[in-house]
């Protein structure tokens, strides 16, 4: 099986790609941090993977698509997971989101997933075959006060991975898109507030990949905290607002 990972240099994407990790395999796992790269890519191939790394940015365009149509012509791509993302969380002072940030995480978790998906949609249609997961967020289901940015951005690719199953299921190719609630990481260190029912790397790679081999078009985990932000989506602005500020996600206090 020939899969490739973005953001496969840390937390869900560096545990996924030691669970597909197996004789027979051949990943081709992207990141930019070259040393953490390494270090993955060492390892799974003592697992008797084989492994082409891609030292890339997933908002560079150009590298991306040439890098993905190289691996692709060399290995039919069976598995595609456009993982790679990054967030910003409100300062706790009261202030905004920095515009860089605001910008680094819709280039990075809009356009780095569009940059990594696009390129491969003919490829697999023309095969009649392959598989695209999308790792957006339960935070897509409903804005949180406190991340604003990484809440559009995660939206935003849950509509796009809803939209492409429909439209390439006909060609063959399946498309699934995976909601994960808080998940040990560097990423959720970063989250100031109480993250409830937290689960590891491994326990969520090991719940995607058991989502993917089912074909599930939606991957939404731990269902407890998926039941409550589809509810909360339900419910009047502000129910749902007030609900968020007890449970931590609204906006800080003001200071002056
Ligand atoms: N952890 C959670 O609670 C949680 C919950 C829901 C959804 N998610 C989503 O799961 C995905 C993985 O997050 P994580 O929690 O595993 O975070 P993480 O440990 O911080 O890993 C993020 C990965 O993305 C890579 N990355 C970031 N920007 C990149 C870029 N411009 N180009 C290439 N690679 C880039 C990082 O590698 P380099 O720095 O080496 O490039 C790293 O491998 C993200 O899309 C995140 O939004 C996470």
């Amino acid at each position: 099986m020939n899969i490739v990972i973005t953001g496969a240099s840390s937390g869900i994407g560096l545990a996924l790609a030691k669970a597909y990790a197996k004789p027979g395999a051949c990943l081709g796992l992207i990141a930019r941090n070259p040393a953490k790269l390494t270090e993955i890519a060492q390892f799974c191939r003592q697992q008797g993977a084989a492994v082409v790394p891609g030292i890339l940015d997933v908002t560079d365009v150009q590298a991306l698509k040439q890098w993905l149509l190289d691996f692709d012509h060399q290995h039919h791509v069976d598995l595609l997971i456009a993982n790679a993302g990054v967030t910003c969380i409100m300062p706790q002072d009261g202030g905004n989101e920095s515009w860089h940030n605001t910008q680094q995480v819709l280039n990075t978790n809009i356009y780095g997933v569009f940059n990594t998906v696009y390129p491969l949609i003919e490829p697999m249609r023309q095969r009649q075959q392959g598989q695209i997961a999308i790792i957006s967020s339960l935070a897509a289901y409903r804005g949180l006060p406190i991340t604003p940015a990484y809440c559009a951005s995660k939206a935003a690719i849950k509509a796009y991975g809803e939209a492409l199953h429909g439209w390439l299921k006909r060609d063959g190719v399946q498309v699934s898109v995976v909601c994960p609630g808080f998940v040990k990481s560097d990423l959720s260190d970063q989250f100031p507030k109480p993250k409830w029912f937290l689960l590891s790397a491994e326990k969520a790679a090991q719940i995607i990949q058991r989502g993917l081999a089912r074909r599930q078009a939606a991957i939404d985990f731990p269902w407890p905290l998926a039941v409550g932000m589809k509810l909360l989506a339900m419910l009047p602005s502000a129910v749902a607002e007030g609900i968020l500020q007890v449970m931590g996600y609204g906006t800080a206090k003001r200071h002056r």
